[in-house]
């Protein structure tokens, strides 16, 4: 497809993978996006997953018309972009290879020392014409690999950005980009928002008219809305006010109090509340729902004298990401011992820039008066 006058998308959908990364479920597939400029140069930017290197070198060669291409860059080596490099050099031995130190030693233990090609090292701030076009390389370390480097063309101010304004869902979806690029980028590259702030104010200062990522569509309009979202993302701000109840039960009783805490919350008038089963439902759906919104309840039983499970491992998942700047509820339960919410406690202290809900709750075994009054002050507290 060509997306600018002798700029052509030759990536691959993926419908067949079951978890992105071993981890994500994506039940729109994803897209591995491959660039190809033709000019008096021709270059390609990053290959595409192992499963689909012949796919992707049957839509290079259709757009090659009949030449070679001279340059490969490789923006990122994380597999789904760079698993068919070695297939491209056996195809393409005289195209030169142009990335930087860290890439380079990636790509000796990806496909062993012996893999020889023509090589270009670049830092940060070098440039390569290729006649008509110029790219710029700007290195955007742990977005989300240390050996990152994204490349501008000052030609047609295009930003090329390898992961970063990614998204999950393949070429023929219609999903909201907002919440699929959120899901991809909490649990991807969340834990790196140091990182992704250094790259913004880089971008910052380049005039952008296009964002070619390696996932998702190409970006051509309204590109302040998907930078502003990285700028939430990265910073930690939460996008909106609204309540996150992620809760786990045993027999249903803790459900009942988190649901309960819903249908409060509604009442008071509570426009964003989204509900979460952390054993059943999508957790990295939960984990991004979590960084969006302002407010976060987690809801867990006591079991073997820790957190029920899915809740423990949800919170890890929190920690992992670094998150930050909300407002944190409890809701516990226990029919001998309760100590969810202490627990839960303890851990938030680790986190930085927690607040904890004032309105304590303990479910003893199953709802009672108090504990339903107790849900309502918490509801009260978090409107
Ligand atoms: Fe799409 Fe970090 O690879």
């Amino acid at each position: 497809m060509e997306i600018a006058k002798g700029i052509y998308n030759i990536g691959v959908n993926d419908k067949d993978i079951d978890l992105f990364e071993g981890l994500y479920t994506v039940p729109d597939g994803v897209l591995y996006n491959s660039y190809v400029v033709i000019d008096e140069k021709i270059t390609v930017f990053d290959t595409a997953d192992a499963r689909f290197s012949d796919e992707w070198l049957a839509n290079l060669k259709s757009v090659l018309d009949g030449r070679k291409p001279d340059y490969l860059i490789v923006e990122h080596m994380e597999p789904d972009h760079s698993a068919s490099i070695a297939k491209f050099v056996s195809e393409y031995p005289e195209a030169v290879v142009v990335s930087e130190t860290k890439a380079f030693k990636m790509m000796s233990q990806f496909f062993g020392s012996e893999f020889s090609f023509e090589k270009l090292e670049i830092k940060e701030g070098d440039e390569l014409c290729t006649g008509r076009h110029n790219f710029k390389f700007v290195a955007a370390p742990m977005v989300h690999w240390p050996e990152v480097m994204i490349a501008y063309d000052t030609t047609d101010k295009i930003l090329f950005s390898a992961d970063a304004f990614g998204k999950f869902g393949a070429s023929d979806t219609t999903e909201d980009w907002d919440d699929e690029a959120r899901r991809y980028y909490i649990g991807i590259v969340g834990k790196y928002g140091a990182q992704v702030q250094t790259l913004l104010k880089k971008a910052a200062a380049l005039d952008i008219s296009m964002i070619c990522p390696l996932h998702g569509p190409v970006l051509k309009e309204n590109l302040g809305h998907y930078i502003a979202l990285y700028d939430k993302w990265s910073s930690y701000t939460p996008e909106a006010d609204g309540v996150v109840i992620a809760y786990a039960s045993i027999y249903g009783n803790t459900k009942k109090a988190a649901l309960l805490l819903a249908d409060k919350l509604r009442e008071n008038g509570c426009e964003n509340v989204k509900v979460f089963d952390l054993a059943r439902d999508d957790k990295y759906e939960a984990l991004a729902q979590a960084f969006r919104y302002s407010k976060l309840v987690l809801a867990s039983p006591t079991y073997n004298s820790e957190l029920f499970p899915p809740v423990r491992a949800f919170m890890d998942l929190l920690a992992e990401r670094g998150y930050k700047n909300r407002t944190v509820g409890m809701i516990e339960n226990g029919s001998w011992a309760p100590v969810a919410a202490r627990l839960m406690e303890k851990r938030f202290a680790e986190f930085k820039g927690i607040t904890l809900a004032e309105s304590k709750v303990t479910v003893k075994s199953a709802l009672s008066n108090e504990s339903v009054s107790q849900i309502e002050a918490l509801a009260d507290e978090l409107k």
